[in-house]
């Protein structure tokens, strides 16, 4: 099967290497900017490899939502297997892409969208037909993660671990999406779609890791826990789906032990019970990975992630969990407090009653909206 790739960054560049070494699959040229087209095997007009018969299959690496969409569909309407590591554009036209890609009878798979090399998208799709999959959830994005860990373990500032994780090629090329939890929350509406046929809309309840200092780190520290940024999704009782991402505090559990850009994707199956898989979640080798994966799966046969029928759902019907919130001290009256963690003059720390997710991210905003500064995260 020849293989084209769309955009020749941290991704593209692994991916072409990638097919180069693999069994069944042959390179085909490669889409580059005209200032990047310094190779013989670049091309700079999609035309050249829409109209081109050996070309099978390509591989949208370009990341984000435009141009990548309208190249996405057209590689279906010509005919070719589309494979992508790209959730944003998924997010925004994956249940199109799919359909598309259905009545022409071809491929459109995306495994490299959701947990760089951690097989999840992959495996939740072969569970699907085999259990029913009750809820999932996990630590999504590598440079979150390892900004995160930098803080707690290493004592670095956010801004220098952000540095380090760019340098390393996890971070998006804005790294706006990752630090505000959109990144994550993208993977997890994927994995809803793939598990459930249904794609929650952009919800509010995302709440990133900019709200996360030092000293929070250290006061966490002190109870033996350590913050991780989590996105869940699961099923309700009614048939509807919820989804969120938010600060979660560990104080034992697989997640704590989860460092650097590693990634820790978990569901829980009515019959399996709980699956976790970790592995590396960004980076060039393990992103390609997961797209090679995709690509051979075509070569035995395998066409679809997103379930025939998937739709989108507009209800955000959360659960509840208990919080550890750092806040001013006339903040927090808009909480039920369970248990104080420290108090000073000026800041309270404290352990909330349970309360809906919803309500929680509500409450947070509206405090935000007057100017205070907050952090939670689960406990
Ligand atoms: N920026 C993403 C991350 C890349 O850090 O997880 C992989 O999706």
């Amino acid at each position: 099967m020849k293989v084209s790739v769309l955009g020749y960054g941290t991704v593209g560049r692994g991916v072409r290497e990638m097919i180069c070494g693999t069994e069944g699959l042959e390179p085909g040229p490669v889409l580059v900017l005209p200032e990047e087209c310094t190779e013989p095997f670049m091309v700079t007009d999609i035309d050249s490899i829409l109209g081109d018969d050996s070309v099978d299959a390509v591989v949208e690496a370009i990341g984000g939502t435009e141009p990548a969409g309208s190249f996405a569909e057209r590689v279906l309407l010509s005919g070719k297997h589309l494979v992508t590591s790209n959730k944003a554009m998924v997010a925004e036209r994956g249940i199109e892409l799919a359909g598309l890609a259905r009545e022409r009878g071809k491929a459109f798979l995306f495994s490299a969208a959701c947990g760089g090399g951690v097989p999840f998208l992959h495996n939740i799709s072969a569970a699907r037909g085999s259990d029913r999959i009750l809820s999932m959830s996990g630590i999504l994005n590598g440079t979150t993660n390892y900004i995160l860990d930098a803080m707690q373990s290493d004592g670095l500032s956010p801004k220098e671990a952000l540095e380090q994780a760019r340098e390393l090629g996890y971070a998006e090329a804005d790294p706006t999406a990752d630090l505000s939890g959109m990144d994550s929350y993208r993977k997890i509406v994927l994995a809803c779609a793939v598990a459930y046929g249904i794609q929650p809309y952009a919800a509010e309840e995302v709440e990133g890791i900019y709200g996360f200092t030092d000293a929070d780190a250290q006061l966490i520290k002190l109870r033996g826990g350590e913050v991780r940024l989590i996105a869940r999704g699961g099923l309700n009782e009614n048939g509807s789906v919820y989804s969120y991402v938010e600060p979660g505090v560990f104080f034992s559990g697989t997640e704590k032990e989860v460092r650097k850009n590693f990634n820790c994707a978990s569901y829980v199956g009515e019959k399996t019970g709980l699956i976790t898989m970790i592995g590396q979640g960004a980076g060039r080798y393990p992103t390609a990975s997961a797209v090679l994966r995709d690509l051979t799966g075509i070569l035995n046969g395998i066409t679809e992630m997103m379930p025939d029928g998937c739709r989108r759902e507009k209800e955000n019907n959360t659960p509840a969990e208990r919080y550890f919130v750092r806040c001013a001290k006339e903040s927090a009256s808009a909480f039920s407090c369970s248990e104080i963690w420290y108090g000073d003059e000026e800041k309270i720390c404290f352990v909330t009653a349970p309360i809906r997710v919803r309500d929680m991210h509500e409450r947070v905003r509206e405090l935000r909206k007057e100017g205070r500064s907050i952090f939670f995260a689960s406990v």
